[in-house]
């Protein structure tokens, strides 16, 4: 066969097989989304397992008109200010999400930006872009995603059952609600009882408050703070003792810069700093965030963003490591159960260390 150039249109599915691997992608792609739009409440609506229906609701600060028509073109995106790659401080940078959804499904966006006089609607369907139309909303902006993979039948043959596209996106709403208990968070759908995290106050008492609503009271009673830094790393989050432990390692929730990330070094790390207070087979219920200087961490090497290379990976080990045993150590003292007072009452007063320039950016984009 003779070398030819794709269409436009393949090119953007074969993209968009990247990025939309199930509904639960399309979820992560909205909701960060609105978080990089600064929204303090985030409403996201499921059917059908997010196959049938995605509907995300912020209040953030929307977008004009001509910014709405631009935001589902491919690799338009307003998160890039200078072309560099290493100074990533929004979840969303690479312009890639929006039209990756309106090449596999039904996309309608209605935002309204406060320098408009009046919100505006546009929908794309299986690539094909619509006019902007004048639509009704007080502020914000609300994504609905129909029909998911209509467009490519080969990927809904690919999709678990809608009991577990169900789970993952519930899994992917409470990793995102972790990393901001300032942001309220609501989850809705026929198919699940509703899941509803208050917005709390961004410090480590709000930061305890909302991984207890999302990893449970439980949680919240047997954890114990974990902070340390060094060289411009900072790692703070909440370690379970090691009598509340669990017989796999699904219940590591680890963050870089806001991202929740798999990652086989700071796994690493966790297990190295509980090997002497846990038997082989057992794992640790932990919430970690680590933070880093945007140029020390490279975010674009993978499609989902959900794994990042460091550049000093000894410098995070290690930081990692000492936090967390200087935190069991504290901790040592307190067997399973022993209230969440405790826990709270360990920290020092003033809340989450503070970063001076970087996290309190974020959101601002
Ligand atoms: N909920 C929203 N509120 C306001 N603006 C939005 C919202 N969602 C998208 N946008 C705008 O549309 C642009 C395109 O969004 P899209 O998700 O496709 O790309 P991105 O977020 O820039 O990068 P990525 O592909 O890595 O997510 C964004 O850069 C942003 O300016
Ligand atoms: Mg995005």
């Amino acid at each position: 066969m003779p070398v030819r150039q794709l269409t436009e249109a393949v090119v953007n599915r074969i993209a968009a097989g990247e990025v939309v691997e199930r509904p639960a992608s399309v979820v992560k792609e909205l909701v960060e989304n609105a978080l990089d739009a600064g929204a303090t409440r985030i409403d996201v609506i499921t059917e059908g397992g997010g196959r049938r229906r995605i509907t995300v609701t912020d209040d953030g600060g929307g977008m004009s008109r001509d910014d709405l028509v631009l935001a589902v073109e491919r690799h338009a995106t307003s998160k890039l200010d200078d072309d560099d790659l290493l100074d990533i401080r929004t979840l969303g940078f690479r312009g890639e999400a929006l039209p990756s959804i309106g090449a596999v499904a039904k996309l309608a966006l209605t935002t309204r930006h406060a320098a408009e006089p009046h919100a505006w609607t546009l929908a794309v369907e299986g690539g094909l872009k619509g006019e902007p139309k004048p639509a009704a909303l007080a502020g914000g902006t609300r994504v609905d995603v129909r029909d998911l993979f209509y467009a490519t039948p080969a990927r809904l043959k690919f999709l678990k059952a809608e009991r577990s596209e169900t789970e993952a996106i519930r899994d992917v709403v409470r990793r995102l609600a972790m990393t901001r208990p300032d942001v309220a968070f609501t989850l809705a759908g026929e198919e699940r009882a509703p899941l509803t995290f208050p917005a709390a106050l961004p410090d480590a008492a709000g930061r305890l408050a909302r991984l207890g609503a999302v990893l449970g009271a439980d949680f919240a009673a047997n954890a114990v703070p974990v902070r340390g830094g060094r060289d411009g790393l900072f790692v703070e989050g909440f370690a379970g003792l090691p009598t509340f432990s669990k017989a796999n390692s699904l219940s590591q929730y680890l963050f870089v810069n806001g991202r929740p990330v798999r990652d086989k070094l700071l796994h690493g790390a966790v297990r190295a700093a509980y090997a002497d207070h846990l038997a082989r087979d057992r794992h640790p219920v932990l919430a970690l965030f680590v933070d880093v200087d945007p140029h020390e961490v490279d975010v674009n090497v993978h499609p989902a963003k959900a794994e990042v290379r460091f550049r000093d990976a000894g410098l995070v080990r290690s930081t990692v490591v000492r936090a967390l045993l200087e935190a069991l150590t504290r901790g040592s003292g307190r067997a399973a159960s022993t209230g969440g007072g405790a826990t709270v009452a360990a920290f020092r007063p003033g809340g989450l260390a503070p970063r001076p320039g970087w996290p309190a950016e974020r959101g601002a984009a």
